[in-house]
């Protein structure tokens, strides 16, 4: 027997033995969808009849039977009217010269990879060549996959303009919105939007191809997205319905797509399209000026503008605001360009600037490669890129300030030559160039991946440790998210017997939970998912999906710490903190709803945008980000549905004009919060530690040795009550937590006792929550964390 387990164990890290596994499971999925697909077959064959009946004879029987003889090769050829003016602009792009290499590829492999320098055409154009070679004629549509929802939406439009297409056949789909019809055929989409679609259809039926955009950036869906397609295409083959995958980069770095066994057992052909790219000249600075680089950045501008003659102008990427007159001969018109940034605010960027101005765009990297903007001829780079980073022990997040990587910088510099030769002025030198990484880190390895992992599970992928990932994230990481879902009861709890190794490996493959399935059914993060799950109680659904989707909307309020520019200003800001800070205390309420917080705030915000109309105006008044509330209310909206299709008999409707919560709601919320973010509870510090001034006034937390605190801003600034929860941990000058909310003492052990220990003090050998006399009482049976709500499929405890 010993024999056996070893060698069941060799076999489960071999990767063919993986690849059938995954097969298996991939089976199991779909079994269900069989008698979907003959139908559907059927209804595609009726429909080929009745267009030949139709049409001219001769010509569709001869299509007829070309289609018959390859039936995986669309033979048709769809004619596209387009403008002289878009056609002529198209010949101009490096890939249409490559559209017979790019063609061919497609037709003889099921899986292609395209790279091709930013600008040089590929996701407005080669959607177009499927489309002409006939992939949307069958009744199933191109989709293509951006990682930014900017991307998806701007390149939608712009291939429907340049096809002479109405937005009901060349449509997007993002989070919150889309104009896909039942006529689509060529579906911009994010690689979120996809997911969520593989979940609904394994096989992804409705699609002939899937073009994979911008696999360069490494997001984490995207990478998830190319590893489920490994397998996906080859199933569609084998039943007879093919499917196309082309991914996507700016770069030439794929090996992590091609030369991955895992992946793909042929590697797929890589087209590399050649860019018709003006030369740059690189220009590096003498010195490297490590602090204000910002203020280099603005002299770089001002210095250009005098001297150079006159072109559009980009900064990429920093965080700087060019006011003052540079004193050049004609006026500076200066627009910022990123994500958080109003939509028309952002349009603006790809209209030709008031006359007798130089247009200077001040971009972060969302223009590196997602965005070209047209006639840019110099290009200032600080070399810095502001990015979120994890604690892979803690998941406290930074925004930390880097170097970028050489790919990027690159990138940077190549925005420069689009439309005639141009200069990239580097704020920093070769030296310090040489010490860049080449190519950017890919995202999953950087970041917490328990909503992947629960995902995958949903997907019936129960040993995510073995999916192939292009880049798989740390074992670390993986053990970390199925034991964050166990506690949260979406999935099961791995046996505690049998030998070491065996309980290992089942703490990385804990099966799904029927809660594990509803959670997986709401857009987001498994920790407010089960804040969802549990919201029915009390009536308080409405106010969690509020609350939830407050708190997955990135920065609702306005910054109130920004330093201010001048001394006027700074009077000014003065005034709008106290008013604005004023506005939060009348949010966060008194007595009892005081003490849910930080989210009583949001929930307040809320209820009084939608009570005064969300309206800009209103929000602007309110300190609050327009764009965000208008997104919160979306995914209210969203949200709301998605738990009325989980569980019709709750039937919520959330009342766009929510009255407050009554003082028993509070007290729910609080502890359905509490249950969604058990594992992000903090205890004040106490006893010896108050010895140290660093802990006055700070919070332990489980997992950390350092103090966090409660920010200034923060509802609970003042009353600091004994144990609070936490959205997250944010480091700043000090270990901030943000969206902190107050729990009573007798709570955790009742709903956390995995983190308290029973008993007298001196016996503990951990003790970290420990009562101080000994004496809570436990209720041990009331789990709270395995109780869903009272849906048939889910189990009450
Ligand atoms: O995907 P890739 O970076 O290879 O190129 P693309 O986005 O397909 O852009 C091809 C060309 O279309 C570029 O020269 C863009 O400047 C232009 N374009 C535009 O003028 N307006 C848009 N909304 C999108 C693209
Ligand atoms: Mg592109």
């Amino acid at each position: 027997e010993e024999q056996k387990a070893e060698e069941s164990s060799d076999v489960d890290t071999s990767s063919d033995e993986d690849e059938d596994e995954q097969e298996d499971e991939v089976n199991n999925t779909t079994d269900m969808s069989e008698c979907k697909e003959t139908s559907s077959v059927c209804q595609e064959t009726k429909r080929e009849v009745k267009v030949e009946q139709d049409g001219e004879k001769e010509k569709k029987i001869s299509d007829q039977e070309k289609v018959q003889k390859k039936p995986s090769e669309p033979a048709i050829f769809i004619p596209v009217d387009r403008s002289p003016e878009v056609q002529e602009a198209r010949l101009k792009l490096p890939v249409l010269a490559e559209e017979q290499v790019i063609m061919e590829a497609v037709r003889e492999n099921p899986s292609i990879v395209i790279c091709g320098e930013t600008g040089s055409g590929k996701t407005t154009q080669v959607p177009q060549f499927l489309y002409e070679a006939g992939y949307a004629s069958d009744g199933r549509m191109i989709g293509i996959t951006e990682p930014r929802r900017v991307a998806a939406v701007s390149m939608s439009h712009r291939v429907a303009k340049e096809m002479n297409l109405p937005t009901q056949v060349v449509s997007y789909q993002i989070r919150y919105e889309g104009n896909v019809t039942s006529d689509t055929k060529i579906k911009f989409m994010t690689d979120g939007v996809l997911l969520k679609e593989i979940q609904k259809d394994f096989l992804l039926q409705k699609y002939s191809a899937i073009i994979i955009d911008e696999a360069h950036e490494r997001s984490v869906y995207t990478d998830i997205l190319i590893g489920l397609l490994s397998r996906i295409v080859p199933l569609r083959n084998k039943k007879g319905m093919p499917m196309k995958l082309l991914i996507m980069s700016a770069t030439l770095r794929v090996e992590d797509f091609t030369e991955n066994q895992r992946l793909f057992r042929t590697p797929p052909p890589v087209i590399k399209v050649d860019a018709r790219q003006f030369p740059v000249t690189i220009h590096f600075n003498k010195r490297t000026p490590l602090e204000d680089y910002t203020g280099e950045a603005f002299h770089k501008t001002c210095k250009i503008h005098r001297m150079l003659p006159p072109a559009t102008l980009q900064i990429l990427p920093c965080f700087l605001s060019v006011e003052e007159k540079a004193d050049g001969s004609i006026p500076l018109y200066v627009l910022p360009l990123y994500s958080l940034l109003a939509p028309e605010q952002q349009a603006k960027v790809f209209r030709p600037p008031p006359p007798g101005t130089r247009l200077c765009i001040i971009a972060t990297n969302v223009a590196e490669t997602s965005l070209t903007i047209p006639g840019i001829k110099y290009v200032v780079d600080c070399g810095r890129v502001k990015k979120r980073f994890y604690d892979k022990v803690t998941g406290v997040s930074s925004f930390k300030v880097t170097w970028t990587s050489q790919a990027s910088a690159n990138q940077r510099a190549g925005r420069a030559g689009r439309t005639e030769p141009g200069h990239c002025y580097r704020l920093y030198s070769s030296a310090v160039f040489g010490d860049f990484t080449l190519f950017s880190e890919a995202e999953i390895t950087r970041r917490p991946v328990e909503d992947l992992v629960l995902q995958m599970k949903d997907l019936n992928i129960e040993k995510v440790v073995n999916f192939p990932f292009p880049t798989p994230p740390s074992t670390e990481a993986l053990v970390a998210a199925e034991q964050l879902l166990v506690s949260l009861g979406a999935l099961e709890e791995p046996p505690c017997t049998g030998r070491l190794k065996d309980m290992q490996r089942a703490k990385l493959s804990c099966p799904i939970t029927p809660l594990g399935r509803a959670m997986a059914s709401f857009p987001v993060a498994p920790r407010y998912a089960k804040m969802l799950a549990l919201g029915k109680q009390q009536d308080c659904l409405p106010y969690v999906i509020a609350v939830v989707a407050a708190m997955t909307v990135r920065e609702i309020f306005e910054d109130l710490d920004r330093p201010a520019r001048s001394e006027d200003e700074s009077s000014k800001l003065n005034q709008r903190r106290a008013r604005l800070t004023q506005m939060r205390r009348l949010w966060a309420g008194q007595g009892a709803s005081l003490l849910l917080g930080d989210l009583m705030i949001m929930l307040g915000a809320v209820g009084a945008c939608e009570f005064a109309g969300c309206t800009p105006r209103f929000c602007e008044n309110s300190g609050l980000r327009y764009k965000a509330m208008v997104e919160i209310r979306k995914l209210r909206g969203q949200l709301t549905n998605a738990v009325n299709a989980v569980c019709p008999e709750v039937g919520v409707f959330v009342d766009p004009k929510m009255t407050p919560p009554t003082e028993h709601q509070v007290v729910c919320l609080r502890q359905i919060v509490l249950a969604g973010l058990g594992d992000h509870l903090a205890r004040r510090a106490q006893g010896e530690d108050l010895v140290d001034p660093k802990w006055k006034n700070a919070y332990k937390t489980p997992l950390m040795d350092e103090p966090v605190f409660i920010h200034p801003n923060s509802a609970l600034f003042k009353t600091l009550p004994e144990f609070v929860v936490y959205q997250e941990i944010m480091e700043t000058s000090k270990m901030y937590m943000r969206g902190v909310s107050a729990v009573e003492a007798e709570w955790v052990p009742q709903f956390l006792p995995q983190y308290c220990h029973f008993g007298s003090p001196l016996e503990s050998p951990s003790p970290w929550f420990c009562s101080s006399t000994g004496t809570i009482r436990c209720h041990r049976s009331s789990t709270f964390f395995r109780v869903g709500w009272q849906l048939p499929a889910v189990e009450m405890e």
